[in-house]
């Protein structure tokens, strides 16, 4: 008799039990190719690959097992050096090409990605560690859209930036976070633009670099122009050394860009860094918290939390706080950890020993800084470097964890009650990234996202990127962007006609014996010009004034002597003139108009002015006091011009590229000439909304003294322009170091250069240096988009929009 086997699960019990199977991408192709190569590579210079001089070699590991994936060569000074001349000696044929050319070329590679996607998609996961969900469905995908983007800006080069030029050698520094997409970020906009590139990929993850560095010598890339040199810190640190190298660009700790700027100083390379973050994700209490807790997961718990801007600290609502933490925590529970290559896996490994272990001490100081830690039941799997999410509640905004980036899936949380709150604490990092905003409430939304202090916010959605918006941050987060018409400045210099090569000469007053200015029979009548700072003419700290002398020797009169505390005051009045920012352009338009306005009608005096403080005759003098009218009604006709964009994302989003003024900004006027150039460099400041501590040439500065009066009657906000005379060098170095000045522009010696920009990295803010005069009588030179482009930061506010 047969007897009927009762099935063991009923359909119920089977989908309540239902467990994910493994479902694991192929590493075949990809182990095939390693294979082929004989799991060991040496540098791309100049078209092959290349054994590194000293013929060593470290391994690179497989964050999913632990285990041995290749071993890749150590760049030396002598590998870099190879690079670099390669990369030179290819510069003057790729810039030469024309724009279309060098369109079929980055065409050309774009599609090469495209065709190997998912080898390069596998090889990044193995290599990296990230899930293959997210190599193959975004690093790569992107790493071909920034190549297609800016084919065509390479394309359109020659009408687009016109007047520019490339700046010639790049040296190219990156992260392992997204070894690939870096790559195509920093490479697509340096050749499109007709540089060359040395690239250094990240010691953890060069292999789809390599890669990558094939499908160039396959495609037919020129040899030279894209040049790969792998290794480590010290390669990295061997080429930005290299003065063969006209600019460097860099990505990964702050700790690092700041030993980068400091060794860059007064070398002229240009610099680009794109640094670390702390990044809030605002949650307001209408905001739909279902939507906001699958934010949260892409926010943090994306990549394993190791992304710059990550939101990694969550401001939530103080109403629905707990609700929002009890969703998060059933959402955990159910989050995946295991292989990168499981193809349905949330989270995968962490890139090496020594980050899992900065994440596990940091996670412990939170809980011995008295934080309540959460973290799912489930344990992660014990092969290879895994950390599971983690949620932190009870901290307090001074924590080490709610300050340090921590660069894991580690989530800290805190809680405000008004939008006012919400700002205040967002902004409480050195760090200004990224941020995301949620509220169903747009006008909220819409009145958050300019008071953020940072580079890109998104509105009800977060970790957005796109070829064609602009990425990069404020404040300790570095400078520059990548992506977009913004990102392409990054590598381009203005062709300037005529050049001048010698240097400014030292910025002081001669020194010969002084003989008082009786010329007019009767003793002029004394007067005592001070500092202007806030408005009002103030005494210099020290009491003492300094003399200032014409060219030939007459003593002219005396100017304030100013010094560390007079700067700080002024900067302290620059701050507190911030709502100069607010105005519109058309009002910031009008006080110029009318700053010029009044600078005419005492055209005579100036000039007398000028002339007598520069040796100039009468003619020349007047010629000076003309051009200073007319540039003040440049930057009068820009103030409500100089808008952003909307940026054309493809996702069904607007990005809008908005034009924010960079804050205070500390100015060091070019010792000739004394008026213009003054007006030269603090007209667009002021027309952008910037304020300014500015220090006016030290050896004439009375034509400046005698404009605060000019200023005093144009309906100036006191406060917006200050002015600090004195030795420049010495204070411009102040400005340099002052952590609530904004960014610096210089123009003086090399020596006074140099030295502001070591001194700026303590707050790591932009500076412009410059060290040989400009034409600043000439409008093609001494005004114009240079300048604006650099009175301002872009921020990309990401706003969704239609069906
Ligand atoms: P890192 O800043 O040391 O490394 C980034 C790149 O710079 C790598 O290619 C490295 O070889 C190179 N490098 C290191 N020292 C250098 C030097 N002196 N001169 C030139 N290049 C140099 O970052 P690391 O050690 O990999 O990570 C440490 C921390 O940095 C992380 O925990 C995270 O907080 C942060 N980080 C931030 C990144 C971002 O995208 N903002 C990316 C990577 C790390």
């Amino acid at each position: 008799m047969t007897s009927i086997t009762k099935p063991s699960n009923t359909v119920r019990e089977l989908f309540d039990a239902m467990s994910y199977g493994p479902a694991p991408e192929s590493d075949a192709p990809v182990r095939a190719w390693l294979a082929s190569h004989g799991h060991r590579f040496g540098h791309f210079i100049d078209g092959v690959f290349i054994e590194p001089r000293d013929g060593v070699h470290f391994d690179v590991l497989e964050p999913g097992s632990g285990a041995v994936l290749a071993q890749v060569a150590q760049g030396s000074a002598a590998d870099v050096d190879l690079a670099v001349q390669a990369a030179r000696a290819a510069q003057p044929a790729w810039k030469t090409l024309s724009g279309h050319t060098r369109a079929r070329h980055l065409y050309a590679l774009a599609r090469a990605v495209q065709r190997h996607a998912r080898a390069l998609a596998v090889l990044e996961s193995l290599d990296n560690g990230k899930p293959i969900r997210e190599t193959r469905d975004l690093d790569i995908p992107l790493v071909a859209r920034h190549l297609y983007h800016h084919a065509g800006w390479a394309q359109l080069f020659d009408s687009e930036f016109a007047g520019y030029a490339p700046i010639g050698v790049v040296g190219q520094i990156i992260p392992w976070n997204f070894p690939l997409l870096m790559l195509a970020w920093k490479v697509a906009p340096a050749l499109a633009a007709g540089n060359t590139v040395v690239l250094k990929p990240a010691e953890y993850t060069p292999l789809t670099a390599l890669m990558f560095a094939e499908l160039v010598r396959d495609a037919g890339l020129p040899a030279g122009v894209f040049n790969l040199v792998t290794g480590d810190g010290a390669t990295g640190a061997a080429l930005v050394e290299h003065p063969g190298v006209d600019k460097i660009a860099f990505t990964g700790s702050t700790e690092v860009g700041r030993r980068i700027r400091t060794v860059t100083a007064g070398t002229g390379k240009s610099l680009s860094l794109e640094l670390g973050g702390k990044s809030p994700f605002l949650v307001f209490a209408d905001a739909d918290l279902d939507s906001v807790v699958e934010g949260v997961v892409d926010a943090i718990w994306f990549n394993q939390g190791q992304v710059c801007c990550a939101g990694s600290r969550l401001l939530v609502q103080e109403g629905i706080a707990d609700a929002l933490t009890e969703k998060l925590k059933a959402r955990m529970e159910r989050l995946r950890v295991g292989a990168p290559l499981d193809k349905s896996i949330d989270m995968g490994a962490i890139v090496a020993p020594v980050q899992l272990t900065r994440i596990r001490e940091l996670v412990a100081q939170g809980v011995a800084e008295g934080a309540s830690c959460w973290q799912p039941t489930w344990a992660e799997p014990a092969d290879g470097w895994f950390y599971p999410p983690t949620l932190f509640t009870n901290v307090a905004p001074a924590a080490t964890i709610a300050q340090v980036e921590i660069f894991g899936p580690v989530l800290v949380t805190h809680s405000f009650r008004t939008p006012d709150e919400a700002v205040q604490l967002a902004n409480n990092t050195p760090y200004g990234l990224a941020a995301s905003v949620w509220s169903d409430d747009i006008n909220l939304a819409l009145d958050i996202a300019p008071r953020l202090r940072c580079g890109v916010v998104w509105v009800n959605s977060t970790n957005l990127f796109d070829a064609s918006a602009g990425f990069g941050g404020y404040r300790e987060s570095g400078f520059g962007r990548e992506g977009g018409r913004e990102g392409m400045w990054e590598y381009v210099k203005a062709v300037r006609v005529p050049v001048i090569t010698t240097p400014y000469e030292s910025d002081a007053a001669p020194v010969a014996a002084p003989v008082t200015d009786r010329s007019a029979g009767l003793p002029s009548l004394d007067r005592t010009p001070k500092l202007y700072i806030g408005g009002q003419q103030a005494r210099p700290d020290s009491g003492y004034s300094r003399p200032v002398h014409a060219q030939d020797g007459r003593l002219l009169g005396d100017v304030g002597d100013g010094n560390r505390k007079d700067i700080r005051n002024a900067v302290e009045a620059a701050h507190a003139a911030s709502a100069w920012a607010r105005k519109p352009g058309h009002a910031r338009a009008q006080i110029l108009y009318y700053i010029a306005e009044n600078l005419s009608a005492r055209a005579d005096e100036f000039a007398a002015r000028v002339a007598s403080s520069s040796g100039a005759s009468a003619i020349e003098g007047m010629r000076e006091v003309e051009s200073s009218i007319s540039r003040l009604f440049t930057y009068a006709a820009w103030a409500d011009k100089h808008d952003g964009a909307v940026h054309d994302v493809p996702v069904r989003a607007v990005s809008l590229a908005m034009h924010e003024p960079i804050g205070v900004v500390g100015v060091v006027c070019p010792p000739a000439p004394s008026l213009l150039g003054f007006i030269s460099l603090v007209a667009p400041l002021v027309a952008a909304g910037n304020t300014v501590v500015a220090v006016p040439s030290e050896s004439a500065p009375l034509p400046i003294t005698d404009f605060y009066s000019v200023l005093d009657t144009s309906d100036l906000p006191g406060g917006v322009i200050n002015i600090v005379t004195g030795q420049a060098d010495r204070l411009a170095r102040v400005l340099a170091e002052h952590d609530n000045v904004d960014a610096v522009w210089y123009c003086g010696s090399h020596h006074g250069a140099t030295a502001v920009e070591r001194a700026s990295t303590g707050n790591l803010k932009q500076t412009w240096t410059e060290w040989t005069p400009r034409e600043w009588g000439d409008p093609r030179i001494g005004e114009g988009r240079e300048f604006l482009r650099r009175a301002i930061q872009v921020k990309n506010i990401w706003i969704p929009y239609g069906a």
